[in-house]
């Protein structure tokens, strides 16, 4: 679907819902991270990419106090629809998907951004980020919506603000983590909020800093290809909480806001292993999590310096390298990931791994613009021969973060 096709679908779909045109349609995007996985709840670096693939609100504000959203998922033909008290919106309120495009409302109230009062809206929500693929459709949907009522709220030049953008970010994980329950670590609310074409964002979570980085895939006949392994992805299924748990209490055990602030690696090992000893936790399990982190944040700044000066192959063979730490340390893929990145590999991609949270979801391979065909074509028969469902294919372009599209 064109960005074309998909304005004119949310605004067809708001005036058939509402019998009324928007008072205007903004746009935020799914991301893939290229490295610096499971890291930035930990203080670490990661370097995602905004893709072209956008959730769009379409959105009017109310005078009474009613929130009125619908919003047809890909797949269905009949939109969902749903209403609501404006004024309740906070954890316990709402719950799914609604929680997710509301949340941050409540957030950005919480936060001053927005009045306290509650005001209503009509919303109406097409999106062309795959759901549950590991893409970050949940990050998509909340800094659309908050766009939108930013805007609405504060004015038309309201998102060319930087810190209202910040506290845009801010709200977006507030509501994932205390509204939704999803205890994520901002990764994709950044991206979604701060993506520029042609760049990947360096955002280093310790010291709060982040940095465009040209990632110009075209002018080097390169392509990266996503593969949607099809394998189901929650994270809100309590494995993602389980990893993060593990880090979050070494942190705390070391009396540090995060791990990466304990310090190299082998203080982060030595407060791992005191830790694991008090609790009786796993020992080998608990120095394997926090070797990929301390790992994986040296890995990505390393490879942040290699695509600075154009060496793709070395920042392929980071990409490997995430990977393999990931499944071995982390134990967060999945077979299908494996078999993706496996096939990759033997056909001689420059870099695969898979993207965001794991436990199914995506992976992303690096390679020729001339071998996205027969790559693709490569993973697919391995997904036959392993009686996998078939996955799905996407091309991923760096592209624009959040922003108002009509
Ligand atoms: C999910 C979370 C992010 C991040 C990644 C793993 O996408 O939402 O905060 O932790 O997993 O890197």
């Amino acid at each position: 679907m064109s960005a074309d096709t998909a304005i004119a679908q949310v605004k067809e779909l708001f005036a058939a819902q509402y019998g009324a045109d928007p008072t205007g349609v903004w746009a935020a995007p799914g991301r893939v991270n290229l490295i610096g996985e499971h890291v930035d709840y930990a203080g670490g670096v990661c370097l995602p990419f905004a893709l072209n693939q956008c959730t769009y609100v379409a959105a009017s504000p109310r005078e009474d106090e009613r929130i009125r959203i619908c919003s047809v998922l890909p797949g269905d033909s009949e939109p969902v629809a749903t209403e609501c008290a404006a004024g309740s919106l906070g954890p316990g309120d709402i719950e799914g998907w609604v929680g997710y495009a509301l949340g941050p409302i409540w957030a950005l109230r919480e936060a001053g951004t927005l009045p306290s009062d509650p005001r209503g809206y009509d919303l109406a929500i097409v999106s062309e980020v795959p759901l549950g693929s590991g893409l970050s459709s949940s990050a998509a949907i909340e800094c659309a919506v908050g766009s939108a009522v930013v805007e609405l709220e504060l004015g038309s030049e309201s998102l060319a603000d930087p810190s209202v953008r910040s506290e845009l970010i801010a709200a977006a994980i507030r509501a994932e983590n205390d509204v939704v329950g999803a205890s994520t670590g901002g990764l994709d609310q950044s991206i979604a909020m701060s993506g520029q074409s042609g760049h990947a964002l360096k955002i280093d979570f310790l010291h709060g800093e982040t940095m465009q980085v040209p990632f110009d895939l075209d002018g080097h006949g390169l392509a990266i290809l996503i593969i949607d392994s099809k394998a189901p992805h929650s994270l809100a299924d309590g494995q993602y909480a389980s990893r993060r748990g593990v880090i979050d209490a070494v942190a705390a055990s070391a009396e540090a806001p995060t791990l990466r602030a304990i310090g190299d690696a082998d203080a982060i090992e030595a407060a791992a292993r005191a830790w694991a000893e008090k609790e009786g936790y796993d020992l080998d399990v608990a120095l394997r999590r926090v070797r990929h982190v301390s790992s994986e944040i040296d890995r990505t700044l390393h490879a942040i310096e290699l695509l600075r000066n154009d060496d793709f192959e070395g920042f392929g063979a980071d990409m490997y390298a995430s990977h393999a730490s990931l499944r071995d340390d982390y134990e967060v893929t999945v077979p299908q990931l494996d078999l993706i990145v496996d096939t990759a590999r033997e056909f001689g991609a420059i870099g695969a791994r898979m993207t965001g949270g794991g436990f199914g979801g995506s992976a992303i391979a690096l390679v020729r613009r001339e071998d996205v065909e027969p790559l693709s074509q490569r993973i697919a028969q391995a997904f036959e021969d392993a009686h996998f469902d078939p996955p799905a294919f996407l091309a991923a372009t760096p592209s624009e973060g959040a922003r108002r599209v009509a």
